[in-house]
């Protein structure tokens, strides 16, 4: 029978910091009860989803779960505080292509989905290349050891991003800085000073503050940029608002940025770890493609996002009613042992791997064929240039509860120069 005290679990943001607690809570959901009415003091209560068929089947019915209002795990405290400061009455701060539904996101997502599409992408192939070679070079400057973490991890998918929406990298650390805010204030060593939905509501300040400048600058003299093409984006003819197209700039750069930076770190931490399967992909690199699927969908850092339902529905036997939300949980899904055999093993070479750590339907990750390109670029550099890797101390994870990954990740290395 599953209790209060599961419940409690899953919106504490230490058991996101704990991959073993974590797989270990859901495969029992899945088990015994995956779509699971979830009561936890001070939040408003709703139905976890652990089962790729059961996620599969809200996100194909867009019209019946939608994203507005509730996207993500908040508790009602901090929705009246959003609420109270969003001067709108909303307890959703942002008007991005996630909060959208129906038309209206499909205008918007049309705005930069050729953008995204791999014909466009293939240009910046020498680019992502020059990136991963100029980090890895980092990694031999420092002789033998680093936190693969804050030194690569962190700083190439920011570059990367950065770099498309016209960023000048003496912003990077400011960036960085909106970005933690943003996403990880709920652990104590990640964000400094502000926690919770203070350091997030500033964080959203900074950002606009900033974007609102760029934009201007990319009205006044476009580029052939991703940040132009927002700047001057316009739906049924009409320029979209200051606060939509901030918000936009918002979306990409962090949702573009913590996801990559942690399907990064925790694709080499699963290499180190299994180090047959590294063997395998150093001794044939056409693994990689498969190889990056597989370490996305073993990482899966987005924890979950949130649909509402707009109609009574019964799924898998549960009784959901107009207006309850969801609690769609990717990496669950991605562990369900009636779709992956042996959900638990790493194999660089998994076929089929239909994970769905990208989502899917209406909302799936615009991002994805970038983030693909990104991982194959540094792990192709990085695992052409060592001899040997191996970890050096303890990982650790950051507590957050909706994009999760490691903070620290000590390794120990030669390279095939130091070698030579
Ligand atoms: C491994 C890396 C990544 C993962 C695991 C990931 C995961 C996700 C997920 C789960 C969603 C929600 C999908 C849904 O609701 O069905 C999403 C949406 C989105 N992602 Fe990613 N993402 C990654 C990288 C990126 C990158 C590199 C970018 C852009 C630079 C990006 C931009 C977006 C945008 C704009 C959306 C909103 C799409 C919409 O609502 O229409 N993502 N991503």
């Amino acid at each position: 029978m599953l209790t209060k005290t599961l419940d409690a679990a899953i919106a504490d943001p230490s058991m996101y910091a704990d991959p073993g607690a974590y797989h270990e809570l859901f495969a029992q959901l899945r088990k015994e009860d995956p779509v699971h009415w979830t009561e936890i003091e001070g939040f408003r209560p709703f139905w976890t989803v652990s089962k790729y068929n059961d996620i599969l089947e809200i996100e194909k019915q867009g019209d019946k779960f939608i994203n507005w209002p509730r996207l993500s795990l908040n508790s009602i405290a901090d929705e009246e505080r959003v609420r109270a400061g969003s001067g709108r009455g909303s307890t959703v701060s942002l008007r991005m292509l996630v909060n959208m539904d129906g038309a209206e996101h499909r205008a918007h997502r049309s705005i930069t989905q050729s953008w995204f599409m791999p014909t466009n992408l293939r240009k910046l192939e020498a680019e992502l290349a020059d990136l991963a070679k100029e980090f890895v070079d980092r990694m031999e400057a420092v002789s033998g050891s680093c936190d693969f973490v804050k030194d690569v991890a962190v700083w190439y998918p920011l570059r990367v991003i950065m770099t498309i929406l016209g960023v000048p990298r003496e912003d990077d650390h400011r960036m960085l800085a909106w970005t933690k805010a943003l996403l990880s204030s709920e652990d104590e060593e990640m964000a400094a000073g502000l926690r919770g939905v203070e350091a997030r509501q500033a964080a959203i300040q900074e950002f606009f503050r900033y974007f609102g400048a760029l934009s201007a600058k990319r009205r006044a003299e476009p580029k052939d940029d991703l940040a132009s093409v927002i700047a001057n984006a316009k739906v049924e003819g009409q320029a979209i608002s200051d606060f939509e197209t901030q918000s936009y700039y918002l979306i990409i750069s962090t949702a573009g940025h913590d996801t990559t930076s942690s399907s990064s770190a925790g694709g080499l931490l699963a290499l180190l770890q299994n180090p047959a399967e590294l063997a395998k992909l150093r001794a044939n690199p056409d693994l990689l493609p498969s190889a990056i699927e597989e370490i996305i969908r073993w990482v899966s850092p987005v924890t979950h996002f949130f649909r509402t339902a707009t109609e009574d529905y019964v799924l898998r036997g549960k009784q959901i009613k107009a207006g309850d939300s969801l609690m769609m949980c990717y990496p669950s899904a991605n562990r369900d042992e009636e779709i992956f055999p042996d959900p638990y093993t790493f194999k660089i070479d998994r076929t089929p791997n239909r994970h769905i750590a990208f989502g899917y339907g209406p909302h799936l990750c615009l991002g994805l064929n970038l983030a693909r390109m990104e991982l194959k670029a540094l792990f192709k550099e990085l695992l052409s240039r060592v001899d040997t890797i191996e970890l050096a101390g303890d990982p650790a994870w950051i507590k957050a509860t909706i994009v999760t990954g490691l903070k620290r990740l000590p390794i120990r290395y030669t390279t095939r120069k130091q070698a030579a």
